[in-house]
């Protein structure tokens, strides 16, 4: 008979697929044999039509036909079969090592931020905070700038529309304070300030955090002395910490406040240009005018205050080099703070 090479390839198929199971790659190798398109053995079969006797052709045809539409249902049905039972062991299989989630991490700054607000709730302040929106009187009147005074220049702030602006610095908040809080006053402010400065120094906006401390008999040697616990706690005890005179606006006497090399501890290094020093904060005294525009009566209460660059603190405490890492969102940077949980 014509049709026994079909015949004997239908029963090699059945054999082939059972023995293939639910394996995918095995019932692909079934396909490939009877199947494939170019070597087959449906593909042999059906190049011998052409060669059998005119009478045996549609008997074989017809034969052909019914094996080529067992062999794909059959095949359709084991490849089905091979999925679902890859997909169930992919559902049951607990041995498979657990995947990781990606938890992100906490950005320097905020890192800082939250360290310096610990710090100083322990030491029994709260956190404050305020507009970035300010108004004049909050971000220079109330600090005692005058109107000619050059940090209102629009070279340096960002005006708004109806006399607001981008706050320059966290010290308005301070006024705020002032103006709703009960004395005593002890507050830490953490906040964005923006100035029009960009440049490898400078970025348009940042972060500083102030303090303010309002009470009666409050002196500069309080001042001195929350220093020093403040930088020995954030960085090291035994750093050294200078007040050199200075001006601000709104605090008489002022200072700008250095504190040993953090990395050289003192002996001069890149970092401090060889002095030993490097400069974190400005600070002072409340300017008694600043006390009478807040409606406190500078007789009776007096007051200190500090403001420092977070951003600054963050590169000091991390060994960051360059301040522009901090707002490029530099995940390989971001990384490595995974973990630093605060
Ligand atoms: N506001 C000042 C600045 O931005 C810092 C400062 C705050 C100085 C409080 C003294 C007291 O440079």
């Amino acid at each position: 008979m014509a049709t026994e090479p079909l015949e004997k390839v239908r029963q090699e198929f059945l054999a082939a697929l059972a023995e293939a199971g639910s394996d995918p790659a095995r019932v692909e190798a079934v396909r490939v044999r009877f199947a494939g398109r170019r070597s087959g053995l449906l593909r042999e079969l059906e190049d011998a039509l052409k060669t059998l006797p005119r009478e045996a052709k549609p008997g074989y045809g017809k034969a052909l036909n019914e094996l080529k539409k067992l062999i794909e249902e059959r095949l359709a049905a084991a490849q089905q079969a091979a999925e679902d039972a890859g997909a169930r062991r992919q559902v049951l299989d607990v041995t498979l090592p657990g995947r990781r989630p990606v938890t992100g991490a906490l950005h320097p700054v905020t890192l800082v931020r939250r360290e310096i607000e610990e710090i100083f709730l322990r030491m029994g302040y709260s956190v404050a905070d305020g507009p970035e929106v300010e108004d004049d009187w909050h971000n220079f009147g109330a600090l005692n700038m005058p109107p000619d005074h050059p940090a209102r220049d629009s070279q340096d702030t960002f005006f708004l529309k109806d006399g607001l602006l981008l706050r320059t610095h966290t010290s308005p908040v301070q006024v705020h304070s002032m103006e709703t809080m009960p004395l005593p006053i002890r507050v830490i402010i953490p906040g964005r300030v923006y100035r029009r400065d960009s440049d490898l120094r400078h970025s348009p906006m940042f972060h500083q955090v102030e303090g303010l401390v309002v009470d009666e008999g409050i002196t500069f040697g309080h001042l001195k002395a929350t220093l020093e616990a403040f930088v020995h706690v954030l960085f090291d005890p035994r750093l050294k910490v200078r007040f050199r005179p200075s001006f601000f606006p709104f605090t008489e006497p002022s200072a700008e406040v250095d504190i040993t090399c953090v990395l050289c501890l003192g002996t001069g290094c890149g970092m401090c240009s060889g002095s030993g020093w490097i400069e974190i904060l400005g600070a002072g005294m409340v300017d008694p005018r600043v006390l009478s525009a807040c409606k406190l009566d500078p007789e009776r209460v007096s007051g200190f205050a500090f403001g420092c660059g977070l951003d600054r603190v963050a590169l000091l405490k991390y060994r960051l080099p360059d301040l522009r890492l901090l707002f490029s969102g530099d995940e390989r940077l971001l990384r490595q703070f995974e973990g630093v949980a605060r």
